[in-house]
């Protein structure tokens, strides 16, 4: 990662809106049988050389000079194959939008979504399919054909420094958001990707632990979030993550490459590496990676002269090459990328209307935590206010690593790291959004003043000189390191326990990577978790607090009391590293010698990921899975369950309120008589008028009700009777039900 810095700033060139150039007229995607039957046909009339060409892909900023085509600073680059109609790839980074980390593009920006944590939280897959699109269409417009997004890691670990960049704790939710945000940016004719397969749990040592779970626990938590996404997305390109799942790394594991993925579930497209993932040639192609990305990042270039070694010498089949080949033509073909190449020059972008995209994402997946007293929306009587930290007259806090993107406005406070494994491409960064500034216009008949929160006492001093105190508070969270403990940063805690003893009325608004602890909870009436709300969150936010939007968002994540109630209370292995790092600063001559060697990570709560760890543990969190409140009230009402084949449950949700909102309607199972925590099986989300009364009926996901037996092998509903909750969120069981579900197997 060192060496991305470095590489990152050579070659950065600045990208000058170019005229528009029209698209060709669009041809159709194919379906996949069709795409590979043609895929094959095309590399048969390669020669070795053009096969072993394509499976291997150049890091940009280190690739100067590596090919005759203009290298755009970004992740990835390969050349096509122009005699044969073979397309030109361009990767870029893409989970939040069009990524541009440490600006290696000078002044070239794009829109910002919200994390996807904040996404997930809207619990609408239509939210995450329009952010997709939008970022998809930029994408094309910047001439990036393969976009590495879809991370869909199941959050483990509360403290797992990308738990931002994925899509929180339950497979369901996380398959669905992931499946409808892969649509999207499918949608314009270009490969998303799904990753990072898999078990890439926490950054700690993510180039080396080795993640220890069963098999059926591994099918029914991390590997069905990525099946559902995979039905319903079909990403073009899977990406294999860094780190070892039971004793092999993940881009040469011939069980998850080749048993699950591309033999159980049948998928036709291509296996690529994460960048600097790969470790061996034979081993590695014969497990199932089709393509070695970014190969300036690796040890060496394992898919290249290597590669056409181990196929003159049998370690690799020629047959084997041919899959590889047709599997990457595959998913060009499916998504329709192959037939309707980027543009030449850089379109433009209506970078406006996408904004928007940004800011309904934004506004539905903000969470109002807590209320006391009806404290929020801000009652329009209101005439001093003042607004404390954040940074929060400039802008609103992003997550760092690969997916930063440089948003719309650009970067208004900036903070470039001094040491640790993100320090060579992460900068802490603030997208230009300022939650006071919109503040201020929404309310022009108020005083609204800012401190910055530096001087506790200033802080005090002004919330006791104003009818109201809003306290931003942040946790910066960034892609290769995890955060040590959940505690907000900074002396933030002692900052908001002082403004709060000054001013009774005080709303705290959470800008963070994930769960924080909150010690001062009690004391503090309102509480937003705003997560990272991207490029148009200051807006979003002063939406959501005088009322403009009603909040909606439900937690995609189970915020603890404390660690210690989380399966580990600590990244593994962070010790250890903080140990080596001290060694050789010291020692700066034999820094080599100070690495991280493999070590074992368990998964002691095996599928009982999040909410259901909590449940099993019968530990109370301090804000459960699913949680969210409103300004208005639901009820309701009618509920009839029904068995059969799967779980089925019709109710009326009704708007009790006085103000139109939406609410997001769960559904939990667990076989009658188990000791299983019970299980989201079915979501909606339903946004109703006051009084409005809305029949839903939402239906289980029979692979929710099952369990994976590895000896069928397959999916397993032992039937008999299942508990069913209609609920709020994952603790609530005020409408629990009984039914009948038949017995059952389903392929694996
Ligand atoms: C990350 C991937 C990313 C890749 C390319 C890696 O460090 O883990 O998510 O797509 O870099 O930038």
């Amino acid at each position: 990662m060192t060496k991305r810095i470095a590489a990152a700033l050579i070659g950065a060139s600045l990208l000058a809106m170019a005229g528009a150039q029209s698209l060709p007229a669009r041809q159709a995607a194919r379906p996949a049988t069709d795409a590979r039957t043609r895929a094959a046909a095309i590399v048969a009339r390669m020669t070795l050389d053009e096969k072993i060409g394509l499976l291997h892909g150049l890091f940009p900023p280190m690739a100067r000079g590596k090919t005759s085509n203009e290298l755009i600073p970004s992740a990835g680059h390969i050349d096509g194959i122009a005699r044969l109609g073979v397309p030109l790839i361009r990767e870029s980074d893409a989970s939040l939008g069009v990524a541009n980390q440490v600006e290696q593009r000078k002044g070239d920006v794009a829109t910002a979504l919200p994390s996807s944590l904040a996404t997930a939280a809207t619990f609408d897959p239509a939210i995450a399919r329009a952010g997709g699109a939008m970022i998809g269409s930029e994408a094309r417009a910047k001439r990036f054909n393969v976009l590495l997004a879809g991370g869909i890691n199941l959050t483990r670990d509360p403290y797992n420094g990308r738990n931002f960049e994925y899509l929180g704790e339950d497979p369901l939710l996380a398959g669905e958001m992931g499946g409808a945000h892969i649509q999207g940016v499918q949608s314009n004719r270009i490969v998303s990707t799904i990753k990072h397969f898999a078990l890439n749990s926490q950054e700690t040592g993510r180039m080396v632990a080795d993640g220890r779970i069963d098999e059926a626990a591994l099918r029914e938590s991390d590997l069905l979030a990525f099946q559902i996404a995979i039905e319903k997305g079909k990403p073009g390109s899977v990406m294999c993550a860094y780190n070892k799942v039971n004793g092999d790394y993940a881009c040469e594991n011939d069980f998850l490459l080749n048993q699950v993925l591309k033999r159980d579930w049948g998928y036709k497209g291509w296996v690529m590496s994460d960048w600097g993932a790969v470790h061996s040639t034979a081993k590695a192609a014969n497990a199932g990676l089709d393509q070695q990305s970014g190969q300036e990042l690796d040890r060496k270039i394992f898919f290249g002269d290597d590669l056409k070694a181990d196929v003159a010498s049998g370690k690799v089949s020629i047959a084997r090459i041919d899959d590889m080949v047709t599997r990457y033509l595959t998913g060009l073909i499916e998504t329709g990328l192959f037939d309707n190449p980027v543009p030449g020059t850089l379109n433009p972008i209506p970078y406006a209307r996408n904004a928007d995209v940004a800011q309904r994402a934004a506004e539905a997946g903000i969470v109002l935590l807590k209320n006391q007293g009806s404290l929020l929306p801000l009652a329009r009587n209101v005439k001093r206010i003042v607004v404390i930290g954040g940074h929060a007259d400039v802008g609103v806090l992003s997550g760092g690593g690969s997916s930063q993107v440089r948003s719309v406005g650009g970067a208004p406070v900036e903070i470039p790291l001094k040491s640790g494994a993100a320090s060579s491409f992460a900068r802490t960064t603030w997208h230009a959004s300022s939650p006071l500034k919109a503040l201020q216009a929404a309310l022009p008949g108020a005083t609204i003043t800012y401190v910055d929160g530096r001087d506790p006492a200033a802080a005090v001093a002004a919330a006791r000189n104003a009818d109201l105190a809003i306290v931003f508070a942040t946790q910066w969270t960034t892609e290769a390191q995890d955060v040590a403990d959940l505690s907000l940063p900074d002396g933030q805690n002692a900052l908001i326990d002082a403004v709060a003893a000054a001013q009774p009325k005080t709303a705290v608004v959470l800008e963070t990577g994930g769960p924080v602890t909150m010690p001062w909870l009690a004391r503090v009436p309102a509480v937003i978790e705003a997560w990272y709300p991207g490029q148009r969150g200051g807006e979003a936010i002063a939406n959501i607090l005088i009322g403009q939007v009603n909040p909606s968002g439900r937690l995609p994540i189970t915020f603890p009391i404390a660690e210690s109630q989380a399966p580990r209370a600590a990244p593994i292995g962070l010790d250890t590293l903080n140990s080596l790092e001290a060694q050789a600063a010291a020692d700066p001559a034999k820094a080599g010698n100070y690495k991280l060697k493999t070590y074992p990570i368990d998964y002691v709560e095996g599928s009982d990921v999040g909410y259901r760890w909590y449940e099993r543990m019968k530990r109370q969190p301090l804000f459960a899975f699913g949680y969210g409140l409103s300004y208005t009230n639901f009820t309701y009402r009618k509920p009839i369950f029904t068995g059969g084949k799967t779980v089925t449950v019709s109710f009326d949700v009704v708007n009790t309120g006085r103000t139109a909102g939406a609410e997001v309607p769960q559904v939990y199972v667990a076989r009658a008589g188990s000791d299983k925590p019970m299980r989201l099986a079915a979501f909606t989300r339903v946004t109703l008028k006051p009084g409005e009364v809305r029949r839903v009926t939402l239906t289980a996901e029979p692979r929710i009700l099952a369990d994976y037996d590895v000896k069928l092998p397959g999916w397993r509903i032992a039937g008999g009777a299942y508990r069913v909750a209609l609920a709020r969120d994952a603790i609530d069981r005020s409408r629990v039900s009984t039914v009948r579900i038949a017995p059952a197997t389903m392929k694996p």
